[in-house]
């Protein structure tokens, strides 16, 4: 099964390059980051929690992300495979992702990291932020510690689907369709 990780910092592009991947290669779709924001938008107790750390730019805690994440699995028992686009975020999530796909005998097929630098960040989500409805990308400092939680807590799990041999860069800056071509060409080589 194809297993995907879209990774990258804050405004690199995972969710509209994912767009296209599903597309291309008929995979579900799995963005945490759009589950907690459902969850806000129907007030549910999982919603309130999790906007405790996302009005912050804080992570909201593994149990709960990846429990969450485990939900939704488990809703798609027919999936050709899956995307997941703002996930793992720490490595105790990459651990318990590769865990969950070991049961069923599956490994990740490769993590695309998007590069992007810090003051195109900023600008791209300042930008999106007018049209978004995000209170967090509307902020310098909670985008600025968004950054900053990516560094220091994040970009690790680069690392430990590299020692897996698993990790790819992909330059980040470009139009829409030269990035999805990028990605695409590497998918194609790892699956
Ligand atoms: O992935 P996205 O940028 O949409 O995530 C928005 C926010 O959701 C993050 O800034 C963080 O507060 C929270 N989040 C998290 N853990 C994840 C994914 C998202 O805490 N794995
Ligand atoms: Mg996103």
């Amino acid at each position: 099964m194809i297993q995907l990780i879209l990774f990258g910092p804050p405004g690199s592009g995972k969710g509209t390059q994912a767009k296209h991947l599903v597309d291309k290669y008929e995979l579900v779709h799995i963005s945490t980051g759009d589950l907690f924001r459902y969850e806000m938008g129907n007030d549910t107790l999982l919603g309130k929690e999790a906007k405790s750390y996302i009005s912050k730019g804080e992570l909201v805690p593994d149990s709960v992300t990846i429990g969450m994440l485990k939900n939704k699995v488990d809703k798609h028992p027919d999936a050709k495979g899956f995307i997941y686009d703002g996930f793992p975020r720490t490595i105790p999530q990459a651990e318990a992702l590769d865990a969950m796909l070991k049961e069923s005998g599956d490994t990740i097929s490769c993590l695309l990291s998007l590069t992007v630098d810090d003051e195109e960040i900023v600008k791209r989500i300042k930008h999106r932020g007018l049209t978004s409805g995000r209170a967090d990308d509307l902020d310098e400092e909670i985008i600025r510690n968004r950054i900053n939680v990516y560094k220091e807590n994040t970009l690790e799990v680069f690392q430990y689907y590299a020692d897996q041999n698993k990790s790819v860069s992909i330059d980040g800056i470009g139009s829409i369709e030269e990035i999805a071509s990028r990605l695409s060409h590497e998918v194609d080589k790892n699956i």
